[in-house]
């Protein structure tokens, strides 16, 4: 059996979970590929791969209540070979909001079936503007649990219902919601040690060679403040609400959505 894992995950969170993900699916004999569309370049990749997979796993961040618009406009346009699928989301433990609901309307529009989705409570991008917060592991316990019964749900064809919710992130572009969040992540020149991986962490390529960032690529993702080593990055909010949005999230030990 064939398993393909498709994730985007500019902060890593999503791709921890995965890395989980890749053991428990091995340990049911299933042989698993991975595919990282994080950077656009990836996302723009040619798909010359034919196989046909039993098992399709999506994998992506919360992003303002919804699936981050670059990674459902990548879903939109490739075609997918397989019939099956799970959905797979990591939030901040403020709200996963319509991200599960709106992955699954995405993927049933392929005419792939949904077995199960979880969204799972993960570091939140943005922690570093805070000195506290909790620090999640890679959900095993949780995640075994949840392939347990979605695999047996598979086997069994039974589809799960993926309840929408009511969530301010549908009325507003993410874009937009982005932006008036979080101000463009300046560089700290007298901090900076020129290494470029900020430049190469950016999954829109908003950062130019002389480290400037473009406020209109850029979507906010902290990839660039997390993989900088010496701090020359950071997250600055725009506003005390978003910031206490924010807050709320990180101090607060958010618990699974899950869908079996
Ligand atoms: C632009 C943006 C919007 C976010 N919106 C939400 C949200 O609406 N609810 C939430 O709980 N977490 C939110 N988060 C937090 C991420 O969902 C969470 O940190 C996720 O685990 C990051 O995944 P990654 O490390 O794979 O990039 C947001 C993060 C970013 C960067
Ligand atoms: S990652 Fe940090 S140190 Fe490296 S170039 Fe970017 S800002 Fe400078
Ligand atoms: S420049 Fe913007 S889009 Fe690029 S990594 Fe930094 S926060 Fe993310």
């Amino acid at each position: 059996m064939k398993c393909m894992i498709c994730f985007f995950s500019p902060t890593r969170s999503t791709y921890n979970v995965c890395k989980n993900m890749v053991y428990i699916l091995k340990s049911y004999g299933y042989e698993v590929d991975m595919l990282d569309v994080t950077k656009r370049e990836l996302r723009e990749r040619k798909n010359t791969n034919h196989i046909f997979y039993d098992l399709y796993i999506i994998a992506f961040p919360v992003y303002s209540q919804r699936i981050p618009d670059i990674f459902s406009e990548y879903l939109h346009r490739i075609s997918i070979n397989s019939h099956n699928a799970i959905i797979v989301s990591t939030y901040g433990s403020v709200t996963e909001g319509n991200a599960l609901s709106q992955a699954a309307a995405i993927l049933n529009k392929k005419n792939l079936q949904i077995y199960g989705a979880i969204a799972l409570p993960s570091e939140h991008s943005y922690r570093s503007a805070f000195m506290s917060g909790y620090i999640y592991d890679n959900h095993t316990e949780e995640l075994e649990n949840f392939f347990t019964n979605a695999l047996f749900n598979i086997e069994s064809k039974k589809e799960v219902k993926i309840r929408s919710n009511l969530a301010v992130g549908m009325f507003f572009s993410q874009k937009f919601l982005a932006g008036i969040t979080l101000k463009v992540p300046n560089v700290i020149k007298e901090k900076c040690v020129r290494c470029n991986k900020c430049i190469q962490a950016c999954p829109t390529n908003a950062i130019d060679i002389n480290l400037n960032i473009s406020a209109n690529q850029c979507i906010r993702c902290a990839a660039c403040v997390k993989v900088c080593e010496v701090e020359a990055r950071e997250c600055v909010f725009k506003n005390h609400i978003s910031r206490i949005i924010v807050a709320k999230g990180i101090q607060r030990k958010g618990k699974p959505v899950i869908f079996t």
